[in-house]
């Protein structure tokens, strides 16, 4: 007998997932993280971080294991309660790995051949593991198993979103109401952080640009330095205007996130460059310092990360072996 989803009235669920690769800088804090810790306030939300994707690519074991706690130190350190939302390790959760055998039984070969994502790793990597090309079935895997009404993901994930929703719809119509289809939610108060000393591209870790990146972590006179130094142009005037003045347009973007101010009506309040990179500089330090303070704190009592940790894989799997049970049944699999 097939299994059917129960709906009940509910807060929407919002899952979101990150990968364990290093530091976090500027662009990710107030891109992505500072709508995370929102999101919990408003609707019932799940993090996952997801080290089974980052296997994917070449990784240093030690590595990957303290990137992984110390990611989840930063993720609490930025404002993410682990008594407001699930916040868990993937691999602490094995019916992600299960389900993304499913997964990758309803996705086709082609469909996974026309991911840009795979395409660009696979560009730049001499080994391309198979786990590269079915990266999209295990987030699939970890979206479906929580019944998730929204992901809130930037631009860049908008293909793996939609071939999610392709998984879900495909298996629904083969084996019944199993899996909710979630939507993708572009988050609208996220700012656009730009590289300091390439302003046309984003903040990134992978494109190598020390000078251009902030990491979270960055001491205040590092700080201080890069923004400072940070590109500009050289017509002098102070207007929100990415299209033309990338540069200072940037430096608007942060400091308007960091204060939480509209960055054209930031741009009222100064003439010159210098002052706008002083009051730039003074709010990442005033945004980033408490954040630094508290992950100190958070990484003096490892035990307490991992038992936090812990807690939140219990309650994710509460949800997940649901899931999981139903999809395993509705596709046809002998109960054990
Ligand atoms: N692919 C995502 C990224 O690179 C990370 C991710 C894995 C994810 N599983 C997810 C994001 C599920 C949202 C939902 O950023």
């Amino acid at each position: 007998m097939p299994i059917h989803r129960v709906t009940l009235a509910k807060m929407a669920r919002v899952f979101s997932g990150i990968q364990p690769s290093g530091d976090l800088h500027l662009g990710n804090l107030l891109g992505a993280l500072m709508n995370w810790v929102n999101h919990q306030e408003e609707h019932e939300a799940v993090y996952c971080i997801v080290d089974l994707h980052a296997l994917t690519l070449p990784q240093d074991p030690e590595e990957l294991r303290t990137n992984t706690l110390e990611l989840a130190q930063l993720l609490m350190a930025v404002g993410l309660n682990p008594e407001r939302c699930t916040l868990f390790a993937q691999s602490h959760v094995p019916e992600h790995s299960q389900l993304a055998w499913l997964m990758e039984c309803t996705v086709s070969y082609g469909e996974l051949s026309r991911m840009t994502a795979f395409k660009d790793k696979s560009d730049r990597s001499d080994f391309i593991s198979a786990g590269l090309f079915t990266y999209p079935a295990l987030q699939a895997a970890d979206i479906l198993l929580y019944d998730t009404d929204l992901v809130p993901v930037g631009d860049d994930q908008r293909q793996h979103l939609e071939i999610t929703r392709d998984i879900a719809e495909r298996f629904n119509s083969r084996f019944g109401e199993t899996f909710v289809v979630p939507q993708h939610v572009i988050p609208a108060a996220g700012a656009r952080v730009m590289d300091l000393q390439h302003p046309e591209r984003k903040m990134s870790k992978s494109q190598d640009s020390v000078n251009g990146t902030i990491n979270v972590l960055e001491p205040p006179d590092s700080i201080r330095k890069k923004i400072k130094r940070a590109v500009t142009d050289s017509d002098g005037e102070v207007r929100f205007d990415f299209a033309k003045k990338a540069g200072v347009s940037n430096l608007l973007s942060i400091l308007g996130a960091a204060t939480g101010t509209d960055p054209n009506k930031v741009a009222e309040s100064f003439d010159r460059y210098g002052d706008l990179k002083t009051a730039t500089a003074d709010a990442a330090i005033e945004l980033l310092l408490p954040i630094q303070q508290r992950f100190a704190e958070l990484q003096a009592d490892p035990s307490e990360t991992r038992r936090l940790l812990k807690v939140g894989a219990e309650k994710a799997q509460e949800v997940a072996s649901q899931t999981l049970n139903r999809a395993k049944q509705n596709c046809g699999l002998l109960e054990a």
